[in-house]
């Protein structure tokens, strides 16, 4: 992991420009950064916003991407995946602390605890950088108040794609805003495919399978009382309501709240 964090903030000239403060590589496919907040952006834990650079032909090339810091932070921070021969993120990766990004400062999205009817355990269900939102509702009071008990399960195929959300959870207790929320509520079940680790297997067959249950020694699914936050990959999208509908949940939008909300994670 390198950390790199800017000596000054730089006056931005782009239109929606915001500065980037600092810059963390996890692995050689991720990575994170934090940039200055416009003054005016609220948002909701888990919305999304639009964020890139200007291209070879001089207009934007925007991405959506989940906003990962809380909203009470002064900072947006976002993670990322880097895909060499992706048209925004093979030169995301290599933005520095000073430099500018555009942010369309307009959030939007559905992985929000107000499309959520009211319930007392919630599931994060989380694939690759599809963590990025839950960083943000990890780290909000209401998550905190509104549920009993939150349990997160993260999966990627190796163990070393697993930090910047490892990192976040281990951290949660110590955090001043919500530590003492958090104390006793909080399950962690992070799995690798790919590579041996201590827990292994997609998140939809630890489900299937109820080992999730077993291992965390819960109670299994009960549409009365659970609700799931889905971000991942179109596939395992996919694949999770399967299993979430089975077990009699059935998905909510801002519009009309109900048991689970699903949102695709970034790719480029
Ligand atoms: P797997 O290694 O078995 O494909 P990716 O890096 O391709 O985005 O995948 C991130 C994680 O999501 C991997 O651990 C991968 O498992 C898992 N995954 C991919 N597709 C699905 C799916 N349809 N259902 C459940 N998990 C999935």
């Amino acid at each position: 992991m390198t950390d790199q964090t800017a000596p000054t903030k730089a006056t931005p000239t782009l239109p929606d420009a915001q500065t980037v403060t600092s810059v963390t590589h996890y692995t050689d496919r991720l990575f994170a950064f934090r940039c200055t907040r416009p003054q005016s952006l609220r948002f909701r834990s888990g919305e999304f916003v639009m964020i890139g650079l200007i291209g070879d032909n001089g207009k934007p090339l925007l991405r959506a991407y989940s906003i990962a810091s809380p909203s009470w932070d002064e900072e947006l921070e976002f993670y990322s995946i880097k895909v060499p021969d992706g048209p925004l993120t093979s030169r995301l990766q290599h933005i520095q602390p000073g430099e500018q990004i555009i942010l369309r400062p307009k959030p939007v999205g559905t992985l929000v605890l107000d499309a959520l009817l009211p319930g007392k355990r919630l599931w994060m269900l989380a694939t690759g950088t599809g963590i990025a939102p839950f960083a943000s509702l990890l780290r909000d009071p209401e998550t905190w108040e509104k549920y009993e008990q939150v349990v997160v399960m993260h999966t990627c195929r190796e163990a070393a794609e697993l930090a910047y959300g490892r990192n976040l959870v281990e951290d949660l207790p110590k955090d001043p805003l919500i530590g003492e929320l958090v104390a006793g509520k909080l399950h962690y079940y992070p799995t690798t495919t790919r590579e041996p680790s201590d827990r292994m297997g997609r998140i939809t067959d630890n489900m299937s399978s109820r080992k999730v249950f077993t291992d965390l020694g819960i109670a299994p699914m009960d549409p009365a009382h659970d609700r799931a936050m889905v971000c991942g990959s179109l596939d395992f999208n996919l694949d999770i309501k399967r299993v979430l509908e089975e077990a009699g949940l059935t998905e909510g939008a801002n519009s009309a709240p109900a048991e689970y909300v699903v949102e695709k994670a970034f790719v480029d």
